[in-house]
């Protein structure tokens, strides 16, 4: 049992009104993150305990969100594997591309454990500092117990897309070539990418994460049958091994742009919570995934950014679409870093609303 109220929607329960947090909201929009962004590189700061337990932190400060996502990156893993990786001002991700069999016996799965130490020594902080009331008054956190800390991961072929192509893309071309052109390389990348990631998920969950998210950010970018191999199944794997050693934490799928397929993304993967981007149809998803499935989502992260009526009119829709289901309000997409703050306060303000 928990009071939670991120917890309890995600185990299946409708909470009026909904509970809510945001997809990259502890970032460049908020002043006091570029302050500290100035102090170390991305990986760095991803890695140090001290700064991504504040960086973790400052969203809950000032607006008191139902949920605390982790600070780190999707990319992460790839880089604890050895695959070399920088963050590149006004161009993003930067890594040597994997194109062959050479490539991927370079990486080194093993040492995963290890190179994630302090970031599971910072899940272990934050959770001890959210759930500790005489910590949580000095930290200017507001309400003690009520915060639930998130654990992520990218899902693999959303991983796989970055470590093929080597960085970013509209249409991730190299990727999906190697997939149709040498399937079984690409199979290679996927399985180990499957048992990689369910095994750091797992490490978070035992670190003091309550609950995990799968993003799967390019999953739109394929055709059925390819859907089913590179995203349902290797997700189906990765929930069902999280299931063996932790029953009960649960799973929230984020199969981006997935369109119809996110119905038998749910059925078959059986994520706990279905996060849907903002071109989802709130009514049609309702009705094609089962009432105890919870619902994550999903605001125009351009909404926000504009502000005004128009973002309280937005949030009341949205917020009453999914009225007597199990409902997490959140955006479509992550927060831009143009977004001001005071929109997100408004944004909490107007979901709260009784
Ligand atoms: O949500 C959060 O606040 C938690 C932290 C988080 C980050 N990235 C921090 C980050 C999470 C959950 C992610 C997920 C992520 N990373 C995804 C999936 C979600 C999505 O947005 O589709 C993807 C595809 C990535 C890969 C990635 N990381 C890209 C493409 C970039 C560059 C673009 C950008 O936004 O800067 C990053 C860098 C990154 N990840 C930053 C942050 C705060 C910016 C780094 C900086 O400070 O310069």
């Amino acid at each position: 049992m928990t009071d939670k109220p991120l917890l309890r929607v995600l185990s299946g329960e409708p909470i009026w009104p909904p509970p809510i947090w945001l997809m990259r909201q502890a970032g460049r929009y908020l002043p006091e993150f570029r302050a500290l962004r100035a102090q170390a590189d991305f990986l760095t700061r991803c890695t140090t305990p001290d700064i991504a337990t504040e960086i973790t932190l400052q969203p809950i400060r000032r607006y008191a969100m139902d949920g605390a996502i982790l600070f780190s990156d999707i990319l992460i893993l790839p880089w604890a594997m050895g695959q070399s990786l920088r963050f590149v001002d006004q161009v993003g991700p930067v890594l040597e591309p994997i194109r062959c069999y050479a490539d991927l016996q370079r990486l080194r799965p093993e040492r995963v454990a290890e190179v994630t130490a302090p970031i599971m020594e910072t899940i272990g902080r934050l959770r001890r500092l959210l759930d500790a009331p005489a910590d949580q008054a000095s930290l200017g956190l507001g309400r003690a117990g009520a915060t639930t800390l998130i654990g992520f991961a990218g899902s693999p072929f959303t991983v796989a897309c970055y470590m093929v192509e080597g960085g970013g893309s509209k249409e991730f071309a190299a990727t999906r070539t190697m997939a149709y052109a040498e399937p079984a390389l690409f199979d290679r990348l996927i399985d180990l990418l499957t048992q990689a990631t369910a095994r750091m998920l797992c490490d978070q969950i035992t670190a003091g994460a309550e609950a995990v998210m799968l993003f799967d950010s390019w999953a739109g970018l394929l055709p059925p049958p390819q859907f089913e191999r590179h995203v349902i199944q290797p997700n189906r794997l990765i929930v069902e091994e999280i299931r063996r050693h932790h029953p009960g934490v649960p799973v929230v799928g984020f199969p981006r742009l997935g369109g119809w397929l996110v119905e038998r993304y749910a059925a078959v993967t059986a994520v706990d919570a279905l996060a849907l981007d903002t071109a989802t149809e709130l009514d049609v998803v309702a009705g094609l995934v089962p009432p105890t499935v919870a619902l994550q989502g999903n605001l125009d992260p351009l909404c926000l950014l504009a502000g005004g009526d128009g973002l309280v009119r937005e949030a009341g829709r949205i917020r009453d679409a999914l009225r007597g289901r199990p409902h997490v309000f959140n955006l479509g997409h992550g927060v831009l870093p143009q977004t001001p703050p005071e929109h997100v306060a408004a944004l909490v303000e107007a979901v709260r609303r009784p």
